[in-house]
């Protein structure tokens, strides 16, 4: 294991505290205090409704979205603040080159705290690290997506009442989809939790998240190459979209499309207290005539996206909301991590921030086979910094 990165890791995490980047941002006390306030948000609305008067949530959406910005847009009106924003890039001057760096930099004037969403992986630490406000990742490329992970927590413990003990099918593309690997590490905070792996074989986990699995006590894992062979050990069965935008060309996509459906007759293998989550949207995984039966919680899960995420503007902003945690903030002042700035590496992912951005490079020279800490993926030496 590699102990430098780890190390170095952490103290990009301490400093990120007041953000919500990756969903290890949150501990467990933290993640269950969320979902308590979520909860009482759920039962009793009006006692909430003037909390954030004379606040601002900008929305800084790079890419498209249904559920997430606008049930951010709902939680922030419905704390009774207000919103402002973009949902297309082509609309702001980033099509005319501005950088994450420098919009955050001019948002964090304009507002009290920022959710964004962004096609490349890291775009949100990158944000977090030029922001004097909050930053939400509200989903980077195919990295992670915390925000969903913590609409998810809240659904499945609404459903079954419990977070530990859980048999967990993930099903689909768990390369691209991010909102796999986001609640992977949730579930690391968990006790007992087994994940069922359902995917084809150029569609698994990407290596630093089975990575994860392995070095997680928390965590064990098997892999099923079918939803017949899988479904009737499951608690909860996560599925998702074959991730078409992400994909190289149109015959590899083509090639996975359709690869594993959700039927009534495949439900028919399932407990009666199965149930199945989506991040949403859907394209064909789940045969729309299932959408009636009770086991079926996606419709749910999205409702609930609201109200978690009002939970975690509270959190941020430090509003005082009886019985919510403060977050542990140190504010960040990441001087020390410039001067670890060497150009030894080059991020290996052409989809992460630090390929098209000059940022600050989050590493110790000492690792050996590092990590990029902005997408996770391999570093590379840089021929260019002997
Ligand atoms: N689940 C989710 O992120 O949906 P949107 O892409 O519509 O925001």
């Amino acid at each position: 294991m590699n102990r430098g990165l780890n190390i170095n890791t952490k103290i990009i995490r301490q400093k990120l505290m007041k953000h919500c980047i990756d969903v290890k941002d949150l501990n467990k006390a933290e993640l269950l205090n969320l979902i308590n306030l979520a909860e009482a948000m759920i039962h009793e609305p009006q006692a909430y409704a003037h909390l954030c008067q004379g606040r601002q949530l900008a929305t800084l959406f790079y890419e498209p979205s249904t559920r997430t910005r606008l049930s951010f847009t709902s939680a922030m009106l419905a704390l009774g603040g207000s919103v402002l924003g973009f949902s297309d890039e082509q609309s702001t001057s980033v099509s005319k080159g501005e950088t994450v760096a420098d919009t955050t930099r001019i948002i964090s004037g304009y507002a009290d705290i920022i959710a964004m969403r962004h096609y490349k992986e890291g775009a949100a630490l990158a944000a977090a690290l030029h922001s004097s406000i909050p930053v939400i990742n509200a989903g980077d490329g195919s990295h992670s997506h915390p925000t969903q992970t913590l609409t998810d927590l809240l659904t499945i413990h609404r459903e079954l009442g419990r977070l530990d003990h859980l048999t967990i099918g993930l099903c689909g593309d768990l390369k691209y989809g991010r909102t796999v690997h986001s609640l992977i590490k949730a579930m690391a905070q968990f006790e007992e939790i087994n994940f069922v792996l359902i995917a084809t074989d150029s569609l698994g986990l990407p290596k630093y998240m089975l990575k994860e699995l392995e070095e997680n006590p928390q965590l064990s894992y098997t892999i099923k190459h079918s939803l017949e062979e899988a479904i009737g050990s499951l608690d909860v069965l996560y599925m998702t979209r074959i991730q078409k935008e992400r994909f190289e060309n149109e015959q590899d996509y083509q090639r996975c499309k359709g690869s594993f459906i959700l039927d009534q007759a495949v439900m028919e293998l399932a407990k009666s207290s199965l149930r199945v989550l989506h991040p949403l949207p859907r394209v064909d995984e789940i045969a729309t005539e299932l959408d009636s039966d009770p086991r079926m919680a996606y419709f749910r899960q999205a409702h609930n996206g609201k109200f978690i995420r009002m939970a975690l503007i509270c959190f941020l902003l430090k509003l005082d909301v009886p019985n919510l945690l403060k977050p542990n903030a140190i504010e960040p002042t990441f001087k020390e991590l410039y001067l670890k700035h060497n150009g030894e590496y080059k991020c290996s992912n052409k989809h992460c921030i630090s390929t098209v951005e000059v940022l600050p490079k989050l590493i110790e020279k000492s690792n050996s086979e590092p990590s990029c800490p902005y997408c996770e993926k391999v570093l590379l030496k840089n021929p260019t910094s002997e």
